[in-house]
């Protein structure tokens, strides 16, 4: 038989929610949790103390004193916390922003493409609840305006773009975004990715990660050579694209890279870190 990826990831899913599931039949007490990321008090049917750890999130009915899963997932949590209007929000590394509203039951997921952030600070008042800002984990504010369904990093587009600008995000709209991410973010997490050491993931393009470390000479290069290391990361000139067109892609991706990086690009990265 012949096995496919899908099917691997697949099994892996279903395995890790029988774990789960079996470990939300047992409480644990504040001492035996994993590592606590974020706190948050909820008032649903009842007062209720939830809790984002290392290693999923857990909820307890009894003040603190015993603890069970709330969601099925033991994976990385790295926030929990209640807006003004009275709704609890979490972060689940692989599962993205998840959202209870009022005396709902249960989380209910609200968006998965955060490309390779993750959100460690939410915070939204009541007098506009769609507005949420959010704090990843590189020291970036991020906003979203519809309630977490987009988000963008705060005080980004208001940089002139240049006709190759302009050129380059059309051409990542069609080719890159679905592995790097909108605005470069880079790819998002996966059960694949979180289980699969092998896996390569998309970097981040933008300046979050290390793209700026390269020249643009180097990014050229990748674009239109692609990876050694992966045959994810096609090379893009059996696919079509130009050395004109690879430079348009390099400068919409610095079009998302702050002045920092901008001024620390390539070799000089060193003396800026
Ligand atoms: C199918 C997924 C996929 C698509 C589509 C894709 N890439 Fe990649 N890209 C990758 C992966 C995976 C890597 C990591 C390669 C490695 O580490 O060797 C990568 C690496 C890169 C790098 C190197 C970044 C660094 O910091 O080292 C650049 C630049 C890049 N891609 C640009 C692009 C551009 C531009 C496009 C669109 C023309 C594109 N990629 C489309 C998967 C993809």
């Amino acid at each position: 038989m012949k096995i496919n990826k899908t099917f691997v990831t697949q099994l892996i899913g279903l395995s890790l929610a029988m774990l789960a599931s079996i470990a939300h039949s047992e409480a644990l007490t504040l001492e035996t949790l994993p590592k606590i990321k974020g706190v948050a008090r909820h008032v649903g049917t009842s007062p209720q103390l939830h809790v984002a750890t290392d290693k999923g999130l857990y909820v307890s009915h009894d003040e603190g004193r015993s603890w069970s899963l709330s969601f099925l997932f033991r994976l990385p949590a790295t926030m929990v916390s209640e807006t003004a209007d009275g709704t609890l929000y979490a972060f689940v590394v692989g599962k993205g922003l998840l959202r209870i509203r009022g005396s709902e039951p249960m989380w209910t997921p609200v968006n998965n493409t955060f490309g390779a952030q993750v959100l460690t600070q939410l915070s939204a008042t009541e007098d506009d609840p769609n507005r949420l800002v959010g704090l990843n984990q590189f020291g970036r504010i991020i906003v979203s305006t519809d309630e977490g369904a987009n988000w963008h990093r705060n005080g980004g587009g208001n940089k002139p773009l240049t006709q190759s600008v302009q050129e380059g995000e059309k051409l990542y709209t069609t080719h890159c975004q679905s592995c790097h991410g909108a605005e470069g973010v880079g790819e998002t997490y996966t059960m694949e990715s979180l289980t699969n050491e092998k896996y390569i993931m998309a970097p981040s393009l933008d300046d979050s990660t290390h793209a700026w470390h390269h020249t643009d000479e180097a990014l050229v290069k990748m674009i239109l050579d692609g990876s050694q290391r992966t045959e994810r990361m096609l090379a893009w000139k059996e696919q079509g694209l130009t050395e004109q067109n690879a430079r348009a892609l390099v400068a919409y991706m610095k079009s998302l890279w702050g002045q920092r990086a901008l001024e620390c690009q390539g070799p000089k990265h060193m003396q800026c870190m």
